[in-house]
């Protein structure tokens, strides 16, 4: 991705492997820090996944890939860093894709190295493609509306529910962007808005609780979103607050899109229930920073994802394809290979 640090230009990926060291653009102090998070141990890029230096699923793939990767170089015990990777986020169902294809090529005496550099630019490779199908939805002068950040940074590259957009705008095609801030980390408003303004792509960060305003004025053409885990019946888990868009957005006749590559597509469950959905410290609800926002008295509960029912999604936009939820089947031979 193209970015602006202190006035300089860079193409810069949002994680990649140098040294033997995994480094990250830390996703906890942006927009107003540009700093690289070293991943030196499994601990280090334990902590970087559980504490969302690095976040969104595909990105969370990669970094695992890449501690993977680590771990042989060093000859560490592959199976006890397995474990430990595997133990850091559960809904992303890129994590455990990245890491049992990891495995299997550390057994079968592969280079792991060469390996997580593969996987990385076939994740963004394959973002890209979801591109090049979603950008034939969007027609001059949409508005589209986003939640979360299924930008650049939660892949590596390009994004997964922005890489349509950024092909669009690419194109000349003239869109603007809805930006809900989406509370509690704030990854709309400080990651998505940060990404679009790099991109020069006009937009507005909402409260979230603007976001069925705008539906209902008509000032929105089309929500697309990116996906944590997608099942069987296309069902989809993403950050908390996408169902609700979702049922908006169908209230009021708005397509709803979900883009994601096949790493994200679980087709060992057949339902959205059985998604394992992350709930995180309470903390992160009843503080903004280091301010608390909330009665000293007062507790929070945090999912930090909610799950769409497959009726209210228009279209999932992958590599292969834009599929409706009811045809995802036929991508299933793919996500095994
Ligand atoms: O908790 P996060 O920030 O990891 O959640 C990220 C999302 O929900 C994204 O929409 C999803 O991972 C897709 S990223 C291309």
């Amino acid at each position: 991705m193209r970015i602006n640090v202190n006035g300089k230009t860079k193409e810069m990926r949002a994680v990649w492997f140098e040294d033997g060291i995994v480094k990250l653009i830390d996703q906890r102090m942006l927009p107003a820090k540009f700093e690289i998070y070293e991943a030196k141990s499994t601990e280090d890029v334990a902590y970087a996944i559980k504490e969302m230096v690095v976040r969104g699923a595909p990105a969370i793939g990669i970094t695992a890939a890449y501690g993977m990767a680590q771990a042989w170089l060093n000859k560490w015990d592959i199976e006890e860093v397995f474990e430990k990777l595997r133990n850091t986020r559960p809904t992303a169902h890129d994590l455990f894709f990245a890491l049992k294809r990891m495995k299997e090529a550390i057994e079968s005496g592969e280079d792991a190295v060469k390996k997580a550099n593969e996987y990385a630019e076939d994740i963004i490779g394959r973002c890209e493609k979801i591109g090049e199908h979603g950008e034939k939805l969007i027609q001059n002068g949409y508005r589209i509306l986003t939640h979360c950040n299924a930008g650049a940074l939660a892949v590596g590259d390009w994004g997964t529910a922005t890489a349509p957009i950024r092909k669009a705008h690419r194109k000349g095609k003239r869109i603007f962007v809805w930006v809900d801030e989406t509370r509690p980390r704030l990854q709309g408003a400080r990651l998505t808005a940060w990404e679009m303004v790099q991109e020069g792509i006009e937009h507005a960060v909402i409260a979230d609780n603007a976001a069925g305003y705008f539906m209902r004025k008509g000032e929105v053409d089309m929500v697309i979103v990116g996906a944590d885990r997608i099942t069987a019946n296309g069902d989809v888990a993403n950050k908390i607050g996408t169902y609700e868009k979702a049922v908006v957005a169908h209230e009021n006749g708005i397509p709803f899109y979900v883009a994601a590559p096949i790493s994200t597509f679980d087709f060992s469950l057949n339902t959205g229930d059985e998604i394992p959905i992350e709930e995180r410290r309470e903390d992160e609800v009843l503080f903004c920073r280091e301010c608390r926002i909330a009665p000293q008295e007062s507790r929070a509960r945090n999912p930090a994802f909610d799950v769409t029912p497959a009726r209210y999604i228009t279209g999932i936009i992958t590599e292969k394809g834009i599929f409706k939820p009811d045809e995802i089947w036929k991508l299933e031979r793919q996500a095994k290979s």
